[in-house]
């Protein structure tokens, strides 16, 4: 069963950042959906393309000298430490915690999307920076008035949530 649908609620009108959501939201469905012999092999391929949508996104906040950095960084390492963990355990047998990952990884990003996505992408539109164009910092070219998460993230701060049950569920 599906664990997430991509619509355009979770769209934020910058292309290479939409098409990466959409396959990562891809890739999270075929991990909830996978028998027990394909598990393996797609969450490495999730865990891979996770790599490199995180880190697509560091680079371009690094460029910009985005404010908070650190804090939209901070989140997506726990992320990934949890999908590293469980990715250890399938190998140790534990195939089940993967659908507890899909699950709680995309509640995960339905929030992480609108907020701390959606305010970097509001940025790099606000200070006109284009992955791919722009490689210079453009560090201070609008002070952001909000912080980690947008005005309208519930939790606020570097505490947002992360799909934290993925891995304590087992443990019970
Ligand atoms: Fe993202
Ligand atoms: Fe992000």
């Amino acid at each position: 069963m599906p664990v997430m649908t991509w619509d355009a609620a979770l769209m934020l009108d910058q292309s290479v950042m939409d098409q990466t959501h959409e396959e990562f939201a891809e890739l999270l469905n075929r991990l909830a959906d996978a028998s027990d012999s394909e598990v393996a092999a797609v969450l490495d391929e999730f865990i891979a393309h996770t790599q490199v949508h995180f880190a697509q996104e560091e680079q371009w906040m690094e460029q910009m000298a985005f404010p908070p950095l650190h804090c939209h960084q901070g989140e997506h390492q726990g992320v990934l430490e949890i999908a590293q963990e469980v990715q250890r355990r399938v190998a140790a047998g534990e195939v089940r915690l993967v659908k507890v990952l899909a699950q709680a990884t995309a509640e995960w990003f339905a929030n992480h999307a609108v907020t701390m996505d959606a305010m970097l992408a509001t940025y790099m539109k606000q200070i006109d920076f284009q992955p791919g164009r722009d490689a210079q910092p453009k560090a201070g070219a609008v002070p952001l008035e909000f912080g980690c998460g947008g005005s309208a993230h519930a939790a606020g701060g570097c505490n947002a949530h992360q799909p934290e049950a993925a891995t304590s569920e087992q443990n019970q």
